[in-house]
């Protein structure tokens, strides 16, 4: 464990990810609001794993066949029809979610996933679980790693580069190309007022707008998680709760 130098290399959007540069790397895919701060708190609320679906047909088809799972996710932000949770991370209490498995479709975060299936090891992370997203990176024990910021439909989303910048500024070892520096910078400028800098966002206002402020609050909390979702290495499907040993 502990390559002599990590190098992190930023991709601004999930639809910029091709599979090709994903292939065999570590990638570590952030969707800050809301989808990784979701399956983190799924999971440490003893979720047995989330299964990260592009669609939502494809979420109720992989419901009928496990039954026990619970089914969440959103489309613009609201909880499906026929779905038993949304997209917060207050809709997976442990009364949930203990011990079943959680089928989470959403607008981007899970198409990042998607989109990085070829990676070799996969992490997904949000500012609550960005610093164990910078441990989990090391003990990859790789040169490089892609740093993946969802963003939202397509566009460049700044509460993803807090969360990159985050993991930079826990790896002070390590060599970041120019969008990293820049999440880097950006973190850097606000890491004191997290909370204000998501809600000043786009998608921080959408989602405010919507009644979901709450959400924000529990998503500007960095490194509240006390676990991070990777993928499984034995069912590639699933993510699973990630803590250093
Ligand atoms: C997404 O994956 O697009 C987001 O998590 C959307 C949301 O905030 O619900």
């Amino acid at each position: 464990m502990g390559v002599v130098s990590l190098r992190l290399l930023g991709v601004g959007t999930a639809q910029e990810l091709r599979v090709s540069q994903a292939r065999g790397r570590a990638v570590v895919a952030i969707d800050t609001l809301r989808a990784a701060t979701t399956a983190a708190a799924a999971l440490a609320a003893g979720a047995l794993a989330v299964r990260p679906v592009a669609e939502v047909e494809a979420a109720f088809a992989l419901r009928g066949a496990l039954p026990n799972a619970v089914l969440g996710g959103e489309r613009a932000m609201r909880a499906v029809p026929g779905f038993d949770a949304g997209n917060s991370p207050r809709d997976y209490p442990p009364g949930l979610v203990a011990g079943r498995e959680v089928i989470l479709t959403t607008t981007n975060g899970t198409l990042a996933l998607g989109r990085a299936h070829a990676a070799g090891a996969l992490a997904f992370a949000a500012l609550t679980s960005a610093p164990l997203a910078a441990q989990w990176l090391l003990a990859q024990d790789a040169a490089e790693a892609l740093v993946v910021m969802s963003g939202t439909d397509g566009h460049f989303a700044y509460e993803d580069a807090l969360t990159a910048g985050l993991i930079a500024s826990a790896l002070p070892a390590a060599e970041l190309d120019d969008l990293m520096l820049t999440a880097l910078a950006a973190y850097e400028a606000r890491r004191g007022a997290l909370r204000a800098a998501l809600m000043a966002t786009p998608h921080g206002r959408r989602l405010v707008a919507a009644g979901f402020a709450e959400d924000i609050d529990r998503a500007a909390a960095a490194g509240a998680s006390p676990v991070l979702p990777v993928r499984d290495s034995a069912d590639r499907a699933r993510l699973i709760a990630w803590q250093p040993s």
